[in-house]
């Protein structure tokens, strides 16, 4: 059993973790402890401090030493003696606010649970346990469900709260976080990934300053400024040793997530929908549900974590014919072309790139509507006769007879106000009456908190989707949501339109993905803009970002691989010199660190030379020999490219007898020693052929002398090595250590 229940506690068990909670004589849960396993109840470390203007549960009488402000909290609301941070706060019909949660019954079951309308972690029956346990307001009839699904051989534990009015009046909820954890003890430091268009995920780790430090959004999109992911870890934590918690809110719309560090230095971490932009009325007898956060915790570094997130997310988030198997290859002619495309150009990139290996040919941004720039066109989703005079259908036909798979881009949350869309229906547009709406890129965006345009994006979608023979599509989104108002719904409900768009969203994608399983949905937002465990439960793949710059490249998907698999971060070899930074960087280096992905090309390949040419075949080939390895073997990360002149990883498989590393020096230096790069992941004992030098070495010496890199010459040069284990027997052994 996953989760058991002795005197009053709670445990929920993985294979290498525990997590506690217990219900004291108040009725009140306390957290106990989230980390290795320890086999004991940890409620030996409560302590109960008398802290100066802590405040005391009534009943505690003259106790001064329970304080709700004290106490390691499973789920803390606001208004009743805890001041710190809350989890869960609400306006009642009288208008207090404050909420006083006690125990009052829980109920394990087999399988993991769900949520209607979000999408969430999903197991087979043997393969996760649920916990509900439920807490009751002493005074109103609100009660608060605190949902687990454990999923023990993955080491994950995920959470998400349902909100009851079980009262006669209705209820606001101002705020019900998903997660809510509290850590009495330890020197923490904090990992956030921050950026912004075309340089998203940087990660940023920093000590916890008293007070809150928090990592939101309120653009009604996950952002490209921060990702709604966080790691907390002690502070001598590294890649490969020390504790680190980590938690990802699996919602691809506003969020926030706030670290407090309180008068005791103990510390709290509340996760959940953006309060900003989040508020719900909630009626007599209705429920809300928020949506979950996973959470995965490491004795042995912040490589062992990310490791469990990309198992769970592959494996248990992402769903779908391409979940596990092979991506196609991809090219796509937005870097190319932009909107300067016609038939004959689309299907010139297509012959040639069929020529090289590549699967598929993706028509970006241009194709539909008045489509010539991006002031015009979207919501117009037929296609532009002056471009494809042949339609659609004459394109892919064309593209399929040369072999090629073709895939689609669609925007379908926006509309431009020059559009027959826009002119049919302005008001299916987010605005607030009598004021201006703000535009973005030109746009502004639908709302999809409303029913009839989900519906009728879905009608459009998918008859062309029905209509031809579309293999892929490019979901993208390009701009920030502001001018919340729905004329669907009353004043006191505005509040609710950025959730209920994200459901509008979640409830067209999950039409779409259901009726048409064998098309590959790609998610996308100007690049990496909502790159979410929400958008990867219908999109196993995200384009990672804009920024197609190797170097930049590797510092972006360094941020992402911290809870994101290889397998999710679209990236693809672009012309040079670089259209973003304008950088030059040869095009082995651009190969090596999009092969490090959902690999593909985003440039026009007649205009390369034959050597070039010749160096892309080769690429495709070698992507596909690796793409097994790349996307089901285990990831390390070998460098810290914010601190060493290198950005190093590598591939593990599952059985760790084959290793791709890979990796790019940054600066280039003259008459220096070799680089030496130490592996991670290797079994110690066995014996590995490099395909470098044809050398063997043992995994021990690898992982601790490392090896050494081939000369490099110029800046950003990239490096590949192979290595294979050889039976001790036949092989040389270089015996170096
Ligand atoms: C966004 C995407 C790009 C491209 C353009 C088209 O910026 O991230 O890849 O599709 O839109 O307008």
């Amino acid at each position: 059993m996953a989760i058991s229940v002795e005197n009053g506690v709670f445990y929920l068990e993985t294979a290498h973790t525990l997590y506690q909670m217990k219900v004291d004589s108040f009725g009140i849960l306390n957290h106990l402890w989230y980390g290795a396993k320890t086999d004991c109840c940890m409620d030996y470390l409560l302590d109960y401090p008398d802290v100066g203007f802590a405040g005391n549960l009534y009943e505690a009488g003259n106790r001064r030493t329970y304080s709700l402000n004290t106490l390691p909290l499973e789920y803390a609301a606001g208004g009743a003696g805890d001041y710190r941070v809350p989890a869960v706060s609400v306006t009642h019909a009288d208008g207090s606010s404050a909420l006083d949660l006690r125990f009052r019954e829980y109920q394990i079951r087999k399988g993991k649970y769900g949520i209607p309308g979000l999408p969430a972690v999903y197991a087979d029956e043997d393969e996760a346990e649920t916990l509900e346990i439920i807490l009751q307001d002493a005074l109103s009839a609100v009660e608060i469900s605190l949902l687990y699904g454990v999923l023990p051989r993955a080491d994950v534990i995920t959470r998400a709260v349902l909100v009851r009015n079980n009262g006669d009046s209705g209820i606001t909820i101002n705020r019900a976080h998903s997660l809510c954890m509290d850590i009495p003890y330890g020197e923490w430091e904090w990992v956030h990934f921050h950026g912004r268009h075309v340089m998203e995920r940087q990660m940023e780790r920093a000590s916890l300053i008293h007070g809150i430090q928090e990592s939101s959004s309120t653009r009604g999109t996950s952002s490209h400024q921060q990702n709604p992911a966080v790691l907390l870890c002690e502070k001598d934590c590294t890649e490969t040793n020390g504790f680190c918690m980590g938690a990802v809110f699996m919602y691809s719309g506003g969020f926030l997530t706030q670290i407090e560090r309180d008068q005791l230095d103990q510390v709290r971490v509340v996760m959940g929908l953006n309060p900003d932009t989040f508020a719900w009325k909630l009626d007599s007898g209705e429920c809300f549900y928020a949506p979950e956060v996973i959470l995965s915790c490491s004795e042995h570094g912040m490589g062992e974590l990310s490791r469990r997130f990309h198992h769970v997310i592959r494996h248990h988030v992402c769903r779908g014919e391409y979940k596990l198997s092979e991506r196609p290859v991809l090219i796509n002619n937005w870097e190319a072309t932009y909107f300067a495309f016609d038939e004959e150009k689309i299907e010139r990139i297509a012959e040639q790139a069929a020529e090289l290996g590549i699967d598929m040919m993706v028509l970006d941004d241009g194709w539909f509507g008045k489509r010539d720039d991006d002031i015009s066109g979207l919501g117009d989703w037929f296609v532009n006769e002056t471009k494809l005079p042949g339609g659609l259908g004459g394109l892919i036909g064309r593209i399929n007879g040369m072999g090629m798979k073709f895939g689609l881009w669609f925007e379908p949350e926006m509309v431009s106000e020059d559009s027959e869309l826009y002119r049919e229906h302005p008001d299916w547009a987010l605005r607030i009456p009598g004021r201006n709406p703000v535009r973005g890129r030109y746009q502004l965006v639908l709302d999809m908190s409303r029913a009839e345009v989900v519906e009728y994006l879905y009608q459009v979608m998918s008859r062309i989707l029905r209509e031809n023979h579309i293999e892929y599509v490019k979901w993208d989104m390009n701009r920030s949501i502001c001018d919340w108002y729905t004329a669907e719904l009353p004043a006191d409900r505005q509040a609710e339109v950025p959730h209920r768009y994200v459901l509008g969203l979640y409830e067209l994608l999950e039409r779409l993905t259901e009726e048409f399983p064998h098309v590959l949905f790609e998610g996308c937002s100007g690049g990496g803009g909502r790159f979410d465990a929400g958008m990867l439960y219908y999109c196993p793949q995200i384009w990672c970002s804009d920024n197609t710059d190797a170097h930049d490249r590797t510092l972006i998907q360094y941020g992402t691989s911290f809870f994101y698999p290889a397998s999710t971060m679209g990236s693809h070899v672009s012309a040079v010199p670089n259209h973003q930074t304008g950088r030059v960087t040869t095009l082995q280096t651009r190969g090596t660190v999009a092969m490090a992905g959902s690999f593909g090309y985003e440039l026009d390949l007649n205009r390369l030379s034959a050597e070039e040419k010749a160096e892309v075949a080769c690429q495709v080939k070698a992507y596909k020999a690796h793409q097994e390895l790349i996307h089901n073997g285990l990831y390390y990360r070998l460098s810290n490219p914010w601190e060493d002149n290198m950005s190093a990883w590598a591939f593990v498989s599952q059985e760790q007898t084959k290793v791709l590393v890979q990796g790019v020096v940054f600066r280039a230096a003259a008459n220096v020693l070799r680089l030496r790069l130490r592996l991670a992941g290797l079994k110690a004992d066995a014996v590995y052929r490099s395909s470098q030098d044809g050398q063997t070495y043992t995994g021990r010496a690898l992982m601790s002398g490392g090896i050494l890199l081939p000369k490099l010459k110029g800046d950003d040069a990239a490096f590949e090595i192979c290595l294979e284990e050889k039976s001790f027997a036949n092989a040389k052994v270089n015996f170096a250590i």
